[in-house]
């Protein structure tokens, strides 16, 4: 694994969007994207950069189930908020957690994600070593799946939410099989409160216990991680 640490989250995720740049210059053509606070910072430099997504296909990783597309806290708002209303892109795909049938969903994103092979796929990672919503315990070689959230994932994305009730206990994710499948994959960490999940995934044995450590598996990743995050290698 690539594992490469810098002084900063803006600093690492400069180089990361270097390696995007690069690649798009190069000609790919799809990019599977992430939510969550780390790869805000990436977004900030793809929308302030001359790029042009306009003949690019992005697909997410995942949604919550049952959140309105104009709910603030969902992933489609989140991502229309931080990327595709300041980079439009030819198309975007987003798991539908508003499907009246999210098994089917879940076949339908898995067909997109075949026509759409992903070049880079960007991820962050869960304080429990989660890619996605993969939880620990979810099968390396799995598709698209509904997901019933870990206390500890509830926990970590309560602060988003004005109650505790409020945050969804359910979300459809892109599965580990999926995310393996991409070309190139990016992992962006900062912060002490992944120190924990990114030991494990380096250093650690290849578990379902931990799913990112499955990363180890695959022959292009590279971590774009701060020297908190890297505090325990
Ligand atoms: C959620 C998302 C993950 C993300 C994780 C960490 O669980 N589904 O894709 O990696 O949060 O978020 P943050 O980057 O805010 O720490």
């Amino acid at each position: 694994m690539d594992v490469r640490v810098f002084d900063g989250k803006a600093a690492a995720s400069k180089a990361a969007f270097e390696v995007i740049k690069d690649a798009m210059n190069h000609g790919i053509q799809t990019l599977g994207l992430a939510t969550g606070s780390s790869p805000v910072d990436l977004y900030d430099d793809m929308t302030s950069s001359d790029l042009d997504f306009s003949h690019m296909t992005s697909v997410n990783l995942d949604e919550y189930v049952g959140l309105d597309p104009k709910n603030d806290q969902s992933y489609h708002y989140f991502m229309n908020q931080h990327l595709f209303s300041k980079k439009p892109f030819k198309q975007s795909f987003v798991p539908d957690g508003q499907a009246a049938d999210i098994e089917q969903a879940a076949k339908d994103y898995d067909r997109i994600i075949e026509e759409h092979p992903i070049d880079i796929q960007l991820l962050g990672i869960g304080r429990n070593g989660h890619i996605g919503f993969n939880e620990p315990g979810t099968p390396f070689d799995g598709g698209t799946h509904k997901v019933a959230l870990t206390q500890s994932t509830i926990d970590a994305n309560a602060r988003f939410f004005e109650h505790e009730e409020d945050v969804p206990r359910y979300a459809i994710s892109m599965g580990i099989g999926s995310i393996m499948k991409s070309k190139q994959i990016i992992l962006l960490a900062f912060g002490e409160d992944k120190a924990d999940a990114i030991k494990a995934t380096v250093e650690g044995p290849v578990t379902e216990d931990v799913p990112a450590s499955v990363l180890q598996k695959h022959n292009n990743v590279i971590l774009f991680i701060d020297e908190e995050a890297a505090a325990r290698l």
